[in-house]
């Protein structure tokens, strides 16, 4: 019956958007995307990620989108049935590659850490890949830990150990993000840099994220993100000082160059306290 209800609501929204549009469904979620990225943009070319088929006009490219999910969450997301975190990680798959290096900037309870960690590593551990995660609370750091430890201790290839070491896949730090250039090796391709701003959910709600750190954190991930890369954050509003980041991270967004970024959000219009999307992605040359 439920099931029965959202095809029938997906229907109904493909066919408005696509004679509002005049685009056939396939194409009516990209649209959209674009559309609330930058009104002229259309998305760039990765040449190794599912962007690629994104901006693709060739039919073989077109073939691959949707990419299974994609639609769900994001239609999901318009009926409010979909979390914006849900959102952040079929945006991040887009991108994402196995054998990636990508930055957890606020690791938390560690869930984006290990759904980063699923995207960028394979089961036969061929590709390699990295997370490094970072939370100023050392509580974060051992529940990211423990996360991790439960769900993939038994695989020898995610080996992981004290916080503060080297591990395997996932390396762990106990350190402001604002810092993170100290910790990546020099060079390095960061694929992602990811934030999800406030508090850490059932833990010490004092310690928030904050503008002036904020913002220093995302110069440094401008600065080391590889072409084709993705800065995504997920921010809350409803504490105090969350509106103020908002404001912050939407100047610095707002400020990079059209020629090399394009730069979005997702916001509700009637839940005023619901978190924020935004996505910064960086276009391949
Ligand atoms: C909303 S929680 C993150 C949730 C996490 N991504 C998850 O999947 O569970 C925000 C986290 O940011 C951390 N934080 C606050 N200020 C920070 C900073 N300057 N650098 C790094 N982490 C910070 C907090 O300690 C908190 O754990």
């Amino acid at each position: 019956m439920a099931a029965g209800l959202f095809r029938t609501e997906m229907s109904m929204l493909s066919s408005t958007l696509a004679r509002t549009y005049s685009i056939p469904f396939r194409k009516t979620l990209i649209s959209f995307d674009s559309r609330i990225a930058m009104q002229t943009n259309s998305l760039p070319r990765t040449r190794h990620s599912r962007v690629a088929s994104l901006s693709s006009s060739s039919p073989s490219h077109s073939r691959n989108f949707p990419v299974p999910g994609v639609e769900d969450v994001f239609v999901g997301y318009l009926f409010g049935r979909k979390k914006a975190t849900e959102v952040a990680h079929v945006v991040w798959e887009q991108v994402i590659q196995k054998g990636d290096m990508v930055i957890d900037a606020t690791c938390g309870n560690g869930n984006d850490t290990l759904a980063m960690l699923k995207m960028v590593t394979d089961d036969s551990d061929y590709f390699g890949g990295c997370v490094y995660a970072m939370d100023v609370q050392k509580d974060a750091i051992e529940s990211t830990s423990s996360l991790l430890n439960q769900t993939l201790g038994s695989k020898e290839s995610f080996s992981i150990y004290a916080e503060g070491m080297q591990k395997e896949r996932v390396k762990l730090f106990n350190m402001c993000h604002s810092k993170m250039e100290e910790i990546v090796p020099e060079n390095s391709s960061v694929r992602m840099v990811a934030f999800n701003l406030g508090y850490l959910p059932g833990g010490n709600k004092s310690i928030i994220t904050v503008s002036n750190t904020t913002v220093l954190a995302l110069r440094a991930a401008e600065r080391i993100l590889m072409p084709g890369g993705l800065i995504s954050l997920v921010v809350y509003i409803g504490h105090p000082g969350g509106r103020e980041e908002l404001e912050v991270v939407e100047a610095f967004g707002s400020s990079l160059p059209v020629s090399d970024w394009v730069c979005c959000k997702l916001q509700m219009l009637n839940r005023p306290l619901a978190p924020v999307l935004v996505f910064m992605f960086k276009r391949e040359k």
